[in-house]
């Protein structure tokens, strides 16, 4: 394990950066944190997520835009990072559709950034955060990194699809991770496992876009850290590789199951399915195996159970 490595974490306040950051500061790492804590969604939560982390020796934090280019080169100067882990990035597909701009300029645009500072600063190892909507609206599974994909759905995959060819073409050692559906404790407040815990614990109604038989390969928080930590601690030339659990469950199943661990039914609201909605995610995990020896151990009634609890919880005390 390489401690005290210098690493830099774009999006450390967001969902998985917050989770990603306390482990590495936990292994020992020293990390730089780069976020602009924008409105996406309540920068409450983002402040409680560092709150978690914020204060450990071996954490700095930058509150900037990877699109303010010389305030990103003083963070490079300064932190002089061996490692980029880069997760910042306008996230979401449906509100890519209303916007889609701003996610180029942020996930291409800022990716860019991140890249050529990266190339001046000699960085050794960099990791990007793609998504598993770049292989649209495949009908082949399990989706395999060698697949050849499709026209992407939404603006938001095709930013993906965009940086990815940028990291490819920047001849740095880049590992890309296409995230497949992440869950868990300080979960995104805009995604179904927190609407729908919200709404169900609350007897509010649920709004559920198509019949429910649309599946999502649900893949816990904690395996998508131990999956990022597994690249890190295994440079390579240049790879892409899914990270999900493997086990696609159908919209219908997903609320089931959180009706049963809510103990509350579900007033659903039937919609047309959403035209930016894909029918399935369902990762091929065998390269992740291979290069880097990891594998999801987390199924869904235990990432579920571990989400509900911390959403019903007195520590959770931020509400968007
Ligand atoms: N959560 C998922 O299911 C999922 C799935 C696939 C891919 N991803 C990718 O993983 C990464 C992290 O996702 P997340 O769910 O933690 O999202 P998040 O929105 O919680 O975190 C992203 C963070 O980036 C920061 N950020 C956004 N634009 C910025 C900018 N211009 N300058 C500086 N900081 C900026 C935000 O303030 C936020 O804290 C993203 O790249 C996302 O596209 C997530």
């Amino acid at each position: 394990m390489s401690k005290n490595k210098r690493v830099l974490v774009t999006g450390h306040a967001g969902f998985i950066g917050s989770h990603l950051t306390k482990k590495l500061l936990d292994l020992g790492f020293n990390v730089t944190g780069v976020d602009n804590y924008n409105d996406f969604y309540s920068p409450e939560i983002k402040k409680a997520n560092v709150a978690a982390f914020g204060n450990h020796s071996n954490f700095k934090e930058y509150k900037l835009d990877i699109l303010d280019l010389p305030k990103l080169e003083r963070c490079f100067a300064v932190s002089k990072p061996e490692i980029i882990i880069h997760l910042a990035a306008r996230a979401g597909v449906r509100p890519s559709l209303k916007n889609p701009q701003l996610y180029h300029d942020v996930n291409v645009n800022g990716t860019k950034n991140l890249l050529d500072l990266a190339k001046k600063y000699q960085v050794k190892q960099f990791i990007f955060a793609s998504s598993s909507s770049i292989y649209g609206n495949q009908t082949k599974v399990p989706f395999s990194e060698t697949d050849k994909l499709g026209q992407p759905v939404s603006p938001y995959a095709q930013t993906k699809l965009a940086a990815e060819k940028l990291c490819r073409d920047s001849e740095l050692p880049v590992t890309i991770l296409r995230f497949f559906t992440v869950y868990g404790p300080a979960g995104r407040p805009d995604m179904a496992p927190y609407l729908f815990t919200q709404a169900i614990l609350a007897g509010q109604p649920i709004i559920r876009y198509g019949d429910g038989s649309t599946k999502r390969d649900y893949t816990y928080i904690d395996d998508i850290v131990s999956g990022i930590i597994a690249a890190l601690n295994r440079p390579l030339a240049y790879e892409i590789i899914n990270l999900g659990n493997n086990q696609p469950v159908s919209l219908k199943d997903f609320i089931a199951a959180i009706e049963t661990l809510t103990g509350k039914k579900a007033k659903i609201v039937a919609k047309p399915r959403h035209p930016a909605d894909v029918p399935l995610t369902y990762a091929d995990i065998s390269k992740a195996k291979k290069l880097l020896g990891w594998q999801p151990t987390t199924d869904l009634k235990t990432g579920l159970t571990k989400f509900i609890d911390w959403y019903v919880s007195p520590a959770f005390k931020v509400c968007p």
